[in-house]
């Protein structure tokens, strides 16, 4: 049975391993096409579709109807972080486990980040490996989590602090299915989309201040061009730095400040790690130009259009945020698994395209920036 798939958008390759990752308004239906044809070529026995509820309500009874006889399990979970934790992991595998699998079973992850880390982790350990895809249905999973092989769930100590590498056979983004994002998660995925521009393409930047407004609209082309672009960025980055020994460390753009936020928060609904990972970014840039490594110019074209996307933009905008003051932001910034060897490592930057990993921040200098600023 030889069917024809459409074409990959990009593919991710490096010395060890290499995936199609498909950005098309349909492409949800493909993926029926896809374990089909692999199955017919024995490379898969059948598989497993894992979603949360909100997700599988409105997506898994397309892909149900596609992949007919060779699903063999669909797994519905609560939505929500909470999810991603060691309880629900051992309930996947023990039902997994239970319904018969063997190493050519494939995991289906459809859904935001939560589902991808956790169904991908459970890949990663089953029978010590079998394959799955990644069909992530939240922007923030699209041009973020679900390309790069970073699985994991959170422990009582800390977020991800419980995972693997393992790569996707394949990445299979749908854009028609952000019509049901809600409109806050759309804009919290748009940070970490941002985030692509400011660390090494000034260029898309100009494109996405020019497109803003057809990007919100949802319009198709623009969406496709956008999705692409970062994930063709992710992509090269891992492709460099699987590990993230190097490169892959300026993803952590904004992060080390937005994390800091997420854990004085307790990871509560006030705040979502994109809307996090926002005000970081405008600190990463203010705090640069503070240092006179940046210009103040490029600092406040990061904030503007920040505020005009409608991300927050300072740690102020958040009331449960208001009592946080310089020492106690300096120390969740510590606890932050990006720190080495009690050196903190912020991601700064010299302009708008320009990041780079300073190794050797000045904690009296970050002090005096934080009480200037929070
Ligand atoms: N592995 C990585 O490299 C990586 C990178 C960044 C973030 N993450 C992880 O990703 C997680 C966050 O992901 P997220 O923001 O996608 O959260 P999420 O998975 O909780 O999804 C957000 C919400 O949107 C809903 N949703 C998703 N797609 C939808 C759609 N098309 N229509 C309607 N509702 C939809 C979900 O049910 C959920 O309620 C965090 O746990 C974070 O640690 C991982
Ligand atoms: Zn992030």
């Amino acid at each position: 049975m030889k069917m024809t798939l459409i074409k990959p958008a990009l593919t991710l390759e490096n010395k060890d391993f290499s995936y199609p990752i498909y950005v098309h308004e349909d492409a949800l239906l493909s993926v029926g096409d896809f374990v089909k044809q692999a199955i017919s070529e024995k490379k898969y026995s059948g598989c497993i579709i894992i979603a949360d509820e909100n997700v599988s309500k409105l997506y898994a009874g397309r892909l149900k109807g596609d992949l007919g006889e060779s699903l063999k399990l669909e797994i519905k979970l609560p939505a929500g972080e909470t999810t991603k934790s060691i309880t629900h992991l051992e309930k996947i595998c023990e039902q997994i486990l239970a319904s018969g699998i063997d190493r050519q079973t494939l995991i289906v992850a459809l859904g935001g980040g939560v589902i991808g880390d956790l169904a991908g982790f459970a890949a990663s350990i089953l029978l010590r490996g079998i394959p799955f895809i990644q069909v992530p249905t939240s922007l923030l999973a699209m041009v973020d989590s679900s390309v790069g092989g970073k699985t994991g769930i959170n422990s009582a100590a800390g977020k991800n602090l419980i995972g693997s590498f393992y790569q996707p056979e394949a990445v299979f983004i749908d854009t028609a299915v952000l019509n049901t994002l809600p409109k806050r998660e759309f804009k919290a995925g748009y940070a970490e989309v941002v985030k692509y521009a400011f660390i090494n393409d000034a260029k898309f930047f100009a494109w996405l201040e020019d497109n803003k407004e057809k990007i919100f609209a949802l319009e198709p082309q623009a969406i496709t061009h956008m999705i692409t672009t970062c994930c063709q960025h992710k992509a090269d980055i891992v492709a460099a730095d699987e590990k993230e020994h190097g490169a892959r460390a300026l993803l952590n753009l904004g992060h080390t400040f937005g994390h800091a936020l997420e854990a004085e928060n307790n990871y509560g609904p006030e705040l979502l790690h994109g809307e996090a990972v926002a005000i970081g970014m405008v600190m990463a840039f203010d705090f640069s130009a503070h240092l006179g490594i940046c210009s103040a110019v490029d600092a406040e074209k990061v904030k503007t259009h920040i505020d005009r996307v409608g991300l927050p933009t300072k740690v102020r905008d958040i009331k449960s945020l208001r009592g946080l003051n310089a020492e106690k932001m300096i120390s969740l910034m510590f606890k932050d698994k990006k720190v080495k060897l009690g050196r903190l490592r912020l991601i700064l930057a010299h302009a708008i395209g320009e990041s780079f990993v300073a190794d050797e921040v000045k904690l009296d200098e970050l002090q005096v920036f934080l009480e200037k600023t929070l």
